[in-house]
């Protein structure tokens, strides 16, 4: 989604700008742009095309200063065409970046119409521009901060800016509520984005900022107020360095990279686990655990299918009973609240829009035990949260999920042997069994990834079709349903997945010779089961892929292809199927072409509704 980097500088901030830009890249975005306050006044390049590109244009334009603005958009109101990129300016005196939606964008457009302004773009983004220009024009003191803290009042809708004046040559203003902005601090300026990663190699020390805070960024320093107009000290945090770079090293696609990086940041968050403790979620972690009778998960997407995954641990292993639910239904319905339910939000970035947005609702509708699992650390999700658990995957760039829905299964495989053992449900052997196959599970993980050349093979049949269906059953539904998505998401290839059981109450219909369907046929409780709807697919001639495993006993034949994993894994056996279904989507995307790690229409953060 939409990515916003400012600076301010004793030197050119061009370059920190366009750097900025191209490490929020990953987020996705169809056109950028970057302002710089060059002469006097706001000069600004725009662009449709990669932020290479822009680099380009900005190097022929000759563009330089010392403080600028800087965003990739990802187009909301308005098509993705240069006048709606941004930076946005009014009158040529301000320019401005912005994240996020304004509600009341139209009634706001009529009346700064009204008053003159003439609107260049189809964005709600030019509205706060025109406000802040008008608003500044009537303030005698023409002081940005007012003019900003006054126009932000009017605002509906959850936004980040950055903003800068002409005649305030010395400083950049930005402004949270509702989506995320980070200062850098920096020993010869001041930095600002939507996401640390913006920053790194540019500052070492980070501010988050707090909803409604405006932050003013000179080289000499940070002034913050809080949404009240007063002044507030907000801690200096010292870079968090993942070692797992952001860089793409020998890889095609970062996609790639992160499915190959499962093994280490699986050992990363295994290895530290001696003990099952509630500490594992923070120090608050015992008391809130005692208090609790059941579960609420909130989540979207494959972070929602790793919950998904979850409920049959929690309610296995734990006996908790466990509800999980799409984060953008919950918000909206009217549910039966438990307050001694926990509720629990799942997510990769920690800002996706809908599953923060559940979790206020469910605070506000007194739900006061909360925990965040989530991959990235000061995000809003992990601040408003009374429990947290950080997964630990590192940056994850690739759109397409991958090695945070296993750090995230990970993470939930230890939440269910937190209440099992709390509840009196895992007994001491139990414990040790299953941190020993936590710990082994990094070389399991290495020996699944080592079949790539066997699911290469698949992804070049599966790359002719046009549709394909995934089976599985239990605990291994919900990977069916994760391998169906990173299929459609990256590759285009239409896939549903529905649990073995249900193939004749509907989907039956649609299998024919000419249907792949990829069946997850783990050597568990119900294996038998299973090979009774592999029968039903075959006999109606549908094509089947079966990722079997040791002591599976099913064997490759006329339209059965079978790639077996070495080892059968008992409860974590998710973990390990997931990972050839990750690469039959990436390598069906390879072999079709597809931007693998900017698939079309998709963002990494989805950070609006
Ligand atoms: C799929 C994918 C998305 C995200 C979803 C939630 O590969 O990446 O479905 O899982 O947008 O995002 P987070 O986990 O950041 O809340």
């Amino acid at each position: 989604m939409c990515g916003i980097v400012g600076a301010v500088a004793q030197r050119d901030v061009v370059g920190v700008l366009t750097e900025g830009l191209r490490r929020l890249e990953y987020r996705g975005y169809d056109s950028c742009g970057v302002a710089v306050l060059q002469h006097g006044a706001p000069r600004r390049v725009r662009s449709v095309e990669r932020v290479a590109n822009l680099a380009d244009q900005v190097q022929e334009a000759s563009l330089s200063g010392t403080i600028g603005v800087a965003h990739t958009r990802w187009a909301t109101h308005g098509a993705p065409v240069t006048d709606n990129a941004h930076p946005i300016f009014s009158r040529d005196e301000i320019a401005l970046v912005h994240n996020g939606i304004i509600e009341n964008h139209e009634p706001l457009r009529d009346e700064l119409k009204a008053l003159g302004y003439v609107f260049e773009s189809d964005t709600d983004t030019e509205v706060i521009a025109h406000l802040i220009h008008h608003t500044r024009e009537q303030d005698p003191s023409r002081d940005l901060l007012t003019a900003v803290q006054r126009a932000l009042q009017r605002l509906r809708g959850a936004y980040a800016i950055a903003v800068f004046a002409k005649n305030e040559p010395d400083r950049v203003i930005g402004a949270r509520a509702g989506s995320p902005l980070v200062i850098g601090v920096g020993e010869r300026g001041n930095y600002l984005a939507s996401d640390a990663m913006a920053l790194s190699g540019t500052a070492e020390h980070f501010i988050f900022l707090e909803e409604g805070d405006i932050a003013v960024l000179s080289c000499d320093g940070v002034h913050i107020v809080d949404r009240d107009g007063a002044t507030v000290r907000r801690e200096v945090q010292a870079q968090h360095t993942s070692h797992y770079a952001a860089e793409l090293g020998p890889y095609r696609h970062y996609m790639q990279k992160e499915i190959f990086e499962q093994p280490d940041v699986v050992a990363d968050a295994t290895e530290r686990v001696r003990s099952i403790t509630p500490a594992l979620f923070g120090p608050n972690a015992q008391r809130a655990f005692s208090e609790i009778d059941s579960l609420l998960l909130l989540a979207c997407g494959t972070s929602y299918y790793s919950a998904l995954t979850a409920k049959y641990w929690l309610e296995s292993i734990a006996g908790i009973p466990t509800q999980v639910e799409i984060a953008s239904e919950y918000r909206y319905r009217e549910s039966v609240v438990n307050p001694c339910a926990m509720v629990v939000v799942v997510s990769q970035s920690g800002e996706t829009a809908d599953t923060l947005a559940a979790l206020k609702h469910a605070q506000e509708l007194g739900h006061h035990h909360t925990l965040a699992i989530c991959n990235v650390p000061h995000s809003s999700m992990m601040r408003l949260t009374e429990l947290q658990y950080l997964t630990g995957a590192g940056p994850e760039i690739g759109v397409a999920s991958t090695k945070a829905f296993t750090t995230q299964l990970v993470a939930l495989f230890l939440l269910a042997l937190t209440l099992g053992k709390e509840r009196g449900h895992v007994s001491a052997d139990d414990e040790a069994r299953a941190l020993r196959q936590l710990h082994h599970l990094p070389a399991a993980l290495n020996s699944v990834l080592a079949l790539e050349p066997q699911i290469v093979s698949w992804a070049e049949a599966l790359a002719r079709k046009d549709h394909a269906l995934f089976l599985g059953r239990g605990v291994h539904y919900p990977i069916a349903l994760e391998g169906a998505l990173k299929l459609k998401e990256i590759s285009y290839v239409h896939a549903e997945a529905y649990p073995a059981g249900e193939l004749k109450h509907g989907p039956l219909a649609i299998v024919t010779n000419e249907m792949p369907v990829i069946t997850i046929a783990p050597n568990d409780a119900l294996l038998e089961k299973l090979k009774s709807n592999i029968q039903e697919v075959r006999a109606r001639g549908g094509q089947l892929y079966v990722l079997a495993d040791a002591g599976t006993k099913i064997e490759s034949r006329d339209g059965v292809r079978v790639i077996q994993l070495p080892e059968h894994y008992g409860p974590l056996s998710p973990i390990l199927h997931v990972v050839p279904l990750q690469l039959l989507a990436y390598h069906t995307a390879c072999a079709r072409g597809t931007d693998v790690d900017k698939p079309r229409n998709l963002a990494k953060s989805v950070t609006v509704e």
